[in-house]
């Protein structure tokens, strides 16, 4: 590969790796449901992978981005109340459990306690599934329509 060609990769290889911080960034502030969802699994991944290597930085980092996910916007909000009428409480509730028990990890990989973190995480992972089984379906069904 001549001088000018290696150049060219570099530039290329800078500038997609700036756009996917660009995305990325974007993914964090976004407020439709789906990505909300994505960028909590994609923590709870890594929430997962600090536990397994006793890593309390990386746990706090990604139990700090749980808590404080974005909220679906407006829109989004308005048609699930609307359909599921008094269950929304419900619905709150499974995202109140996922909410608490990753600020409980917050304050427990401070204190470096595993057994509590470990203890935690179950309630959040049952919180995803608790809440996945009850609406999922019905919201993406909800959500379709306009
Ligand atoms: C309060 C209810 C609720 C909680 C709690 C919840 N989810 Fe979801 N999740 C949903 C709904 C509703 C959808 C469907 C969204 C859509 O398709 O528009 C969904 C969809 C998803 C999807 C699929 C997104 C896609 O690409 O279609 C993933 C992944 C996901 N959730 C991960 C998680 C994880 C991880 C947690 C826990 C940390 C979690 N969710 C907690 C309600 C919830």
């Amino acid at each position: 590969m001549n001088h000018c060609k290696k150049l060219g990769m570099a530039a290329l290889l800078l500038s997609s790796s700036l756009m996917a911080e660009e995305v990325s960034k974007d993914v964090s502030k976004a407020d439709d449901l789906k990505t909300i969802m994505k960028g909590l699994l994609t923590e709870t991944l890594k929430l997962t992978e600090g536990i397994i290597q006793t890593d309390y930085l990386m746990i706090e980092k990604s139990a700090n981005k749980i808590a404080n996910h974005p909220p679906a916007n407006m829109a989004t909000r308005k048609k699930l109340a609307k359909e599921f009428g008094p269950e929304m409480l419900k619905f709150k509730n499974f995202d109140s459990i996922v909410h608490t028990s990753a600020l409980d990890i917050l304050e427990a990989s401070k204190e470096q306690d595993m057994v509590k973190i470990i203890g935690d995480y179950q309630k959040i992972v049952q919180g995803c599934q608790d809440c996945h089984s009850v609406f999922r379906e019905r919201a993406v069904e909800i959500l379709s329509k306009n």
